[in-house]
C-alpha cells in the first residue's frame, strides 16, 4: 500500500532554509524579512534593483543569473550584463517617454528579450503587463484596451496580433528587430537601442505601495480584469523564495511558466532574483525530451512546474526518464490546479523526489499554502499555511468551520503579496472581502486536524485547464460573434491530462447543420481570435439550453452535470498543447 504521508527524509543530504515549520509560525512576522531590503534603510524601493543591481553591489556581478536554451542553442547572461542591458532597455523606455506609473505591454516569447523587458520597465517606476506569447487578437485587445495602455513592446511575429486599428490609445509599438522587419506604425527597437547612451542609473526610486506589474485574470463573469502588484510584493516572494523554493547560492532554478502568467513573473523571474538564484529559461514549446534535456543541459537543481506538465512528462514514459541525467535535481514544485496523488507517487519513483504542492492565485502575488521541504507531505492535500498567514475555512455566513468540514477557503488580509487594485474596478476589489478583513479565494477546501488544506473546487464558474484559469464567459462571447452561432454555454469537463478541458454546448441558428466540419470551423474560430487554451476541445450542439425560469441565464451548473457520461462529440488534436501548459 502506498504511505498516506511522505516524510521528509526523501530529501536528505540537504538542509532545507527552514528547518521548523511550527517555530517559524510562531515567531516569523514580516517586517523581518522587510529588513531584507534598501525600503528599510533608505525608505525607497525598486523590485528591479533587488532583483539584478544590488547582487552587482555586492560582488555577484560575474554570477550567471539567466541561462537561456532553445535547441541546440544557449546562452548565459551575467548579473553584470543583465545590468546593463536592463539600464540601456530602462533608459530608452524612459527616452521614448514612458513614465514612473505607465502601463507598458510586453508581448513577446519566453527569450531574454522578454526578461530584460520586464525588468527594464520596472528600473523607471513602470507597470509592466506581460501578455501570454499564445494570445491572439482579441486576447490582446481586451487586455489592452481595458487599461488604455499606450505603450507596446513585441516581435515581428506577434506584432501581426495587435490589432492596432482596435486601440487608438497604443501611441507606441516597439519591435525588438531592425526597421527593415517593421510595419509603417511600429518603432524598431534596434534603432532605438543603438542609439541610447545611459549616463548613470535609470533606476527610479519608488515607495512599497506604487504599482509593479498588471495581469489579466479570468473570473466566472466578464472579461478579465487588471491585478495590479505593488513593489512590496518584493517581501512575500523573497521570503517564499527563501523558504518554500528553498534557493542557495548555487541553485539552478527552473520555472517553467511564461511571464503573462503570473506564475511566470512572481516564481520565474522576481523571487529566484531576489534569492540570486541563477534562473533557466527553456524557449519553445513543451516536448517532454527537450524539458529533461534543458534539466541536464542547465544542471537544474530546483525545478516548479504544474500538475498538467508533470502529467504529461508521466504519460511520455518512464523510459525516457532514464535516458537523461537527472541527478541534479533536488527539490521539485507544483502549483496552479490539484496536484493528483498519483503524480507525486511517480516522482518519488521515477525522480527519487517528493513534488511539493504550493497554493496561491494571481491576486494573492505570491504562495499562501505550502510544502515545506522539511515538512512531511501528505499526497492530495496543497500543504499548509506559510508562516504570518492565517488561513480559515468559513461557511456561508463567514462562520469558521470545524476541521474535515468543506467551506470557502478565506485568508486573513493583509499580507505583503496582496494584489494592490484591481485595475479602474473598486467594485471587483471590493467583491474580494464580503467577509470583513478576510480575503474570499472562490476556492472550496477542508482543512484536517494537522493543518493540511485540501482543495475540494471552485464555488464559481471559473475553469482550470492545464493549471489556465479561463473564464466562461469570455469563450461564449467569442463563441456568439460566429454566424453559426445562437446560444453557447461554457464549462469545465473533467479530463484525466488537463485537470478539466473547456467545453461548449451551444444552439445553431437556423439553417445550419450540425457537421464535425462546422464545429471544426467554429473552434478554430475561437481558437485563431482568442487564444489556444480557450478554445473549446469539445463543442456539443443543443436544442436549447437549459436556463432560469426568471432571469433567462444560462445554468453553467446544470451543464456542468451534463458532462460526465458523454461520449466527446470532436475531439481535437494535440495541437494546442504546447501552448495550453505553461511555458
Ligand atoms: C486558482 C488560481 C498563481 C498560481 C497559478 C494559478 C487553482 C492554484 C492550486 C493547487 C488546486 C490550485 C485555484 C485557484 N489552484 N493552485 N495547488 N491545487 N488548485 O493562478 O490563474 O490565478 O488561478 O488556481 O482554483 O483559485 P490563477
Amino acid at each position: 500500500m502506498r504511505q498516506t504521508v511522505l516524510a521528509p527524509a526523501l530529501d536528505a543530504g540537504n538542509t532545507p532554509n527552514l528547518t521548523d515549520y511550527e517555530e517559524a509560525c510562531r515567531t516569523f512576522s514580516w517586517e523581518q524579512a522587510e529588513r531584507q531590503f534598501s525600503w528599510s534603510k533608505t525608505q525607497r524601493v525598486n523590485m528591479a534593483h533587488e532583483c539584478i543591481d544590488r547582487h552587482v553591489e555586492d560582488g555577484y556581478g560575474h554570477k550567471p543569473a539567466l541561462h537561456y536554451i532553445e535547441g541546440a542553442h544557449q546562452r548565459v547572461w551575467t548579473f553584470a550584463e543583465l545590468k546593463q542591458e536592463t539600464d540601456r532597455w530602462a533608459t530608452a523606455f524612459r527616452n521614448e517617454g514612458v513614465k514612473r506609473g505607465d502601463i507598458v505591454f510586453i508581448f513577446l516569447p519566453k527569450n531574454a528579450d522578454c526578461y530584460i523587458a520586464m525588468l527594464a520597465t520596472v528600473k523607471i517606476g513602470a507597470v509592466a503587463g506581460p501578455l501570454f506569447e499564445a494570445f491572439m487578437e482579441e486576447a490582446v485587445r481586451d487586455r489592452i484596451d481595458d487599461c488604455k495602455g499606450r505603450f507596446l513592446i513585441t516581435d515581428p511575429d506577434l506584432a501581426a496580433r495587435v490589432p492596432r486599428k482596435d486601440l487608438p490609445s497604443l501611441e507606441k509599438v516597439f519591435v525588438t528587430a531592425g526597421p527593415e522587419s517593421c510595419r509603417d506604425n511600429e518603432i524598431s527597437w534596434t534603432d532605438i537601442l543603438a542609439d541610447t547612451f545611459v549616463s548613470g542609473s535609470p533606476t527610479e526610486w519608488v515607495d512599497l505601495d506604487a504599482p509593479l506589474n498588471i495581469h489579466y485574470t479570468s473570473g466566472s463573469t466578464g472579461k478579465p480584469k487588471g491585478i495590479v502588484h505593488a513593489h512590496r510584493a518584493m517581501i512575500h516572494q523573497y521570503q517564499t523564495g527563501h523558504w518554500v523554493l528553498d534557493i542557495k547560492d548555487d541553485d539552478i532554478y527552473w520555472c517553467t511558466a511564461h511571464p503573462g502568467w503570473v506564475t511566470g513573473t512572481v516564481y520565474a523571474i522576481f523571487a529566484p532574483w531576489l534569492n540570486r538564484a541563477t534562473i533557466v529559461v527553456n524557449g519553445g514549446r513543451f516536448d517532454a525530451d527537450s524539458w529533461y534535456a534543458a534539466i541536464e543541459k542547465a544542471g537544474v537543481t530546483v525545478w516548479y512546474s504544474a500538475p498538467t506538465a508533470f502529467r504529461m512528462l508521466k504519460a511520455a514514459g518512464d523510459e525516457l526518464v532514464g535516458r537523461y541525467d537527472l541527478s541534479t535535481l533536488r527539490h521539485v514544485l507544483s502549483v496552479g490546479e490539484p496536484l493528483n496523488p498519483e503524480v507525486i507517487y511517480w516522482g518519488v519513483e521515477q525522480l527519487g523526489l517528493r513534488i511539493h504542492d504550493t497554493w496561491w492565485m494571481t491576486e494573492t502575488g505570491a504562495q499562501l499554502i505550502v510544502n515545506l521541504p522539511s515538512e512531511p507531505i501528505k499526497p492530495g492535500s496543497m500543504g499548509r499555511p506559510f508562516p504570518g498567514i492565517d488561513i480559515r475555512i468559513l461557511d456561508d455566513d463567514g462562520i469558521e468551520q470545524a476541521p474535515g468540514d468543506i467551506g470557502h477557503l478565506a485568508i486573513r488580509a493583509p499580507w505583503p503579496g496582496l494584489m494592490r487594485e484591481v485595475w479602474q474596478n473598486e467594485e471587483k476589489y471590493r467583491s474580494y472581502f464580503q467577509f470583513d478583513g478576510w480575503y474570499l479565494s472562490g476556492d472550496l477546501a477542508y482543512q484536517d486536524a494537522d493543518g493540511y488544506v485540501f482543495f475540494q473546487g471552485r464555488s464559481d464558474d471559473m475553469i482550470n485547464s492545464s493549471g489556465e484559469r479561463i473564464g466562461p464567459f469570455e469563450v461564449e462571447s467569442k463563441l456568439l460573434e460566429h454566424g453559426a452561432v445562437a446560444e453557447a454555454g461554457v464549462v469545465g469537463k473533467p479530463d484525466p491530462l488537463r485537470g478539466e478541458i473547456v467545453k461548449a454546448f451551444i444552439v445553431l441558428k437556423p439553417g445550419y447543420q450540425n457537421t464535425p466540419e462546422l464545429l471544426q470551423e467554429i473552434r478554430l474560430f475561437v481558437r485563431s481570435q482568442l487564444s489556444a487554451h480557450a478554445a473549446p476541445r469539445e463543442i456539443e450542439v443543443l436544442a436549447e439550453l437549459p436556463k432560469t425560469k426568471i432571469s433567462g441565464k444560462i445554468l453553467r451548473r446544470q451543464l456542468k452535470t451534463w458532462n460526465a457520461d458523454e461520449e466527446p462529440v470532436i475531439n481535437a488534436s494535440d495541437s494546442a498543447l504546447s501552448t495550453a501548459i505553461p511555458k
